[in-house]
């Protein structure tokens, strides 16, 4: 079905284009003129809640499809727009990547996972096959196809789930934030797959906070303010602005090979003070089986640890278990001294997810934020630094991705834990929040706090981290 359409040159068109979600306050997004040639790449910045992720919705159809909202304006995907064609049918023109690989995902095996969009869409055996063989080995995925899906590692399952979209064999593709969750191999095949992917023709949209890796695929860059579009650039006039003038405009860093260096130089070593946590002959699981031992890990409160190490290297696995969520049997874990047991840990320390939305358990972002806390007292200087105020009586779900992580953080900010344990927390924050996170942590730190930050984001680890663990390093069978 898809095939019989002839795009036009200009598979992206919007005018006047505006959406107001259902329970909004203000406009979403706001597209004055948007005129995308076919085969280009166009990447959306701009802060958090700016309207990226809004104008893909408004692309792949999610709105008004999955998120309700009032649309005013043009729009067209190839030769359809939205007043003649039903949803589905302009959904069907463009394939999406999310953040988050795991909630595109409908099988349990690789190649199941691949071949599900053909059959979807009707296509004959023998057709099916012929994609799968194209893709496959474009993106040099046959060591994966009998693979449970469960058993990759983040980059190699945002890998399939690229694979995947593509497999739809559609013109115009959406990835909203697709290398957030992932370490620097990670996001190096990601850049890979969307240069191949680029050389096919397609078109492809964008959004990211991390720039830094789409300076050679872009062609331009669409600048979102307040849920506006605001500048179209060139991508060799965005590319000449200074670093200042990105700071200006919220956007994060394209230098990161700098910051990946100052973290190289951080302290590695350890001290043998007992005053805050320490682990030993720790068995680290992953849902119910072992993966690796710890021997001994002895870590000082009052300061900012790095937990760092390659996908797959087991950092959140480590967390799960220290937490207590998975099942060690054989080790020790102290704090100050006192051994702390299974079922006590969760009582001194804190878990900020990587997939935040997992933690949303209330229905208002107050409600949120007190949640299990004795007070209902919120602290006015943690709702400012985070940006939360305004949206108190919002229901958590209905957040942008970046407001849902500053909640979540905040959250755990407000918590009396000794040991706050974060995972990626700024996979969705722009630089704006990410400088706050980085105070918010050293203020964490000053309060005698231990923190463990879990990240990949070398601009974030640079700037706060005391210490750095590499996971990789420490294992011991
Ligand atoms: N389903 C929804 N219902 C109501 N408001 C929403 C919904 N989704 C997003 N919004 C609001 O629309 C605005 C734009 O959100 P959007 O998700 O497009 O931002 P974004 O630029 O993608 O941000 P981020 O970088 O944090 O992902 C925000 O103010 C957000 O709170
Ligand atoms: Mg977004």
């Amino acid at each position: 079905m898809v095939s019989q359409f002839s795009y036009s040159e200009v598979p992206v068109e919007a005018h006047a284009l505006r959406l107001r979600y259902a329970h909004g306050e203000r406009l979403a997004c706001q597209v004055e003129d948007l005129r995308l040639k076919k085969g280009q790449c166009l990447v959306l910045c701009g802060p958090s809640g700016s309207g990226k992720s809004s104008l893909l919705h408004l692309i792949n159809g999610l709105v008004p499809g999955y998120y309700q909202g009032e649309i005013e304006g043009s729009l067209r995907i190839g030769q359809l727009s939205y007043q003649e064609a039903s949803v589905e049918c302009l959904a069907s023109q463009v394939a999406s990547v999310f953040q988050n690989p795991a909630t595109q995902f409908f099988h349990q095996e690789v190649l199941q996972e691949l071949v599900f969009p053909c059959e979807n869409q009707g296509m004959t055996a023998s057709d099916i096959a012929e994609r799968l063989a194209e893709v496959t080995k474009a993106f040099q995925l046959e060591p994966f196809l009998e693979r449970p899906m469960e058993s990759l590692s983040g980059g190699q399952k945002q890998a399939v789930a690229i694979a995947s979209a593509t497999m739809q064999g559609t013109d115009i593709m959406v990835f909203d934030e697709p290398t957030a969750n992932l370490d620097a191999t990670g996001v190096e095949r990601v850049q890979e797959m969307l240069l191949a992917l680029k050389q096919q023709g397609k078109t492809l949209i964008i959004a990211e906070h991390r720039l830094a890796y789409l300076s050679e695929i872009a062609d331009s860059y669409a600048y979102f303010y307040e849920g506006e579009l605001k500048e179209l650039w060139e991508a060799p006039v965005f590319l000449a602005y200074s670093e200042k003038k990105r700071e200006e405009w919220g956007l994060r860093t394209s230098d990161v090979a700098s910051y990946q260096a100052r973290v190289e130089e951080l302290d590695r070593s350890f001290v043998n003070d007992r005053s805050g946590l320490e682990v030993q002959n720790f068995g680290v699981y992953h849902q119910g089986g072992y993966l690796y031992q710890l021997e001994h890990l002895v870590l000082a409160p009052r300061q900012v640890v790095g937990l760092v190490g390659a996908n797959g290297s087991g950092k959140t696995s480590f967390a799960r278990s220290l937490l207590g969520l998975e099942g060690d049997k054989t080790g020790v874990v102290r704090w100050q001294g006192q051994v702390l047991q299974k079922r006590k840990r969760l009582a001194k320390m804190a878990y900020v997810m990587q997939d935040v939305r997992l933690q949303l358990v209330t229905e208002r972002v107050e409600k949120e934020l007190t949640l299990g806390r004795a007070s209902t007292q919120l602290d006015d200087e943690v709702l400012k630094a985070f940006r939360l105020s305004q949206l108190l009586g919002r229901h958590p779900m209905s957040l942008s991705m970046g407001e849902q992580q500053r909640l979540m953080i905040a959250a755990s900010l407000l918590s009396d834990k000794d040991i706050i344990i974060f995972d990626e927390p700024s996979s969705g924050l722009d630089r704006g929040q990410m400088e706050q996170l980085a105070t918010q942590l050293q203020l964490l730190k000053a309060k005698g706090k231990l923190v463990l930050l879990i990240s990949h984001d070398a601009e974030l680890l640079a700037r706060v981290c005391d210490k750095v663990v590499d996971i990789g390093n420490l294992k011991t069978s």
